[in-house]
């Protein structure tokens, strides 16, 4: 198979070093500012070299009953370029990106990564988003 998706990898974060985390409640209100965490190597540190290292993250939401995911966020960890001639690397960025978000409806949490070396990872996670309390009209 050549599509893209049948090159993505997925694993548990505890057990590979590839498998992005995303660290959110698990349950919010609509229209609640809150933070969104993703990284990776929490349990297994990655390689952080110019040589090998995360190159971007993405994280994305899809709605619950949507076809398509919505980008929240996009990290381009781009040091690692910038120092591959010289040693010791004089600057690297970890894999680790936030962002703070506002959600309608219930969905899913969606983080990717893509390693120079070992290519594309992703994980998910659920999120539920309850309604907004009403506010009864005053008389
Ligand atoms: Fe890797």
């Amino acid at each position: 198979m050549s599509e893209f998706s049948a090159t993505i990898q997925q694993a548990d974060w505890k057990t590979e070093k590839h498998a992005p985390i995303i660290e959110a409640p698990e349950t919010v209100q609509a229209g609640d500012l809150f933070p969104i965490r993703a990284s990776l190597g929490k349990a297994i540190a990655h390689p952080n070299t110019a040589q090998h290292h995360i190159v971007w993250m993405g994280l994305y939401y899809l709605p619950t009953g949507a076809k398509q995911t919505i980008e929240l966020a996009h990290a381009d960890f781009s040091a690692h370029a910038a120092s591959v001639t010289e040693t010791p690397d004089p600057a690297l960025t970890q894999p680790f990106m936030e962002a703070r978000v506002q959600l309608a409806k219930s969905g899913t949490l969606q983080a990717v990564a893509y390693c120079n070396i070992h290519g594309v990872w992703q994980a998910s996670k659920a999120i539920e988003v309850n309604p907004a309390p009403t506010v009864p009209p005053t008389a």
